[in-house]
């Protein structure tokens, strides 16, 4: 974990109530799929997790939801201005179990961190199905970004407004080797049902401190308590118990 002073070099509306902002700072070092940013911002205790979306030496992109206080502040941000960032948080998506065909399952703002995973799976040469799931057709964004890294692309809509209606349970395809998922814990119930590989879940559990210092995020797995911000976000199928068994 690293604290940086990044600059805004971007900050866009790119579907409703869903803005993307890009970071830059000849220190930030690459992030790795699956990991996190920390956000400090004016009058708030806590800082805001927020996914790396994108990322290379230098710079990371990231994408937000407006939904309250520190995101209605964020997007009111502009260009040139400074923010304060714990970066390189969380374990991330481990890419060595992918096989040749990885599916990634997305809902909402947990298509984020799969983009960077998409990234570096199609560099690998893997044959990439990324299946994005939205409540309805004004919240659809990532679609053409995934499709130009080689990834073959379905969008559900809940409201059928776009692509498939249904979850993205409902377009699962056959023949995936592997599986990485983000959304929120009812989607990521369905697949966790609905899937018949092993896979990886990605968590965006509320969070106190978000680097393994107050136990605010701590869950009880099949190997025992993990801080989400820590020993994940990222866990395997294997070892998740839901929050009713836990
Ligand atoms: C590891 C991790 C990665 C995340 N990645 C992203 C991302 O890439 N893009 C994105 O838009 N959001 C992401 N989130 C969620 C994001 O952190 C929250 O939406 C944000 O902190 C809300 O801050 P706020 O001040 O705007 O809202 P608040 O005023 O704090 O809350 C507004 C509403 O949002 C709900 N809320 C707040 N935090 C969460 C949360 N973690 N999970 C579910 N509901 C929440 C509250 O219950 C409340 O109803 C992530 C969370 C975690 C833990
Ligand atoms: S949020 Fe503090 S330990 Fe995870």
């Amino acid at each position: 974990m690293k604290q940086q002073i990044l600059k805004i070099t971007e900050n866009t509306r790119i579907a409703e109530n869903v803005w993307k902002m890009t970071l830059e700072s000849p220190e930030l070092e690459e992030q790795k799929p699956g990991q996190f940013v920390n956000i400090r911002l004016d009058g708030l205790y806590l800082r805001r997790p927020i996914s790396v979306y994108d990322s290379e030496p230098g710079r990371l992109a990231i994408i937000y939801k407006t939904v309250g206080k520190g995101t209605e502040q964020m997007n009111r941000m502009c260009a040139g201005k400074q923010l304060d960032v714990l970066t390189g948080l969380g374990n991330g998506y481990d890419l060595k179990k992918a096989g040749d065909r990885p599916l990634l399952l997305g809902g909402g703002v947990g298509v984020p961190p799969l983009y960077l995973l998409a990234k570096q799976l199609t560099a690998r040469g893997k044959q990439v199905t990324a299946v994005l799931g939205f409540n309805t057709k004004a919240e659809v964004f990532g679609e053409e970004a995934f499709r130009e890294l080689g990834c073959r692309v379905t969008v559900t809509t809940a409201d059928g407004s776009l692509g498939t209606k249904g979850f993205v349970t409902d377009a699962l395809p056959d023949g995936y080797s592997y599986f990485y998922t983000c959304g929120p814990e009812p989607m990521l119930k369905a697949v966790y049902r609905a899937t018949k590989t092993s896979g990886q879940f990605s968590f965006e559990e509320r969070m106190g401190c978000g680097f393994g210092a107050c136990m605010g995020c701590s869950c009880r797995t099949v190997t025992g308590y993990k801080r989400i911000c820590r020993e994940g976000p990222v866990l395997e199928k294997e070892e998740i118990l839901w929050a009713k068994d836990r």
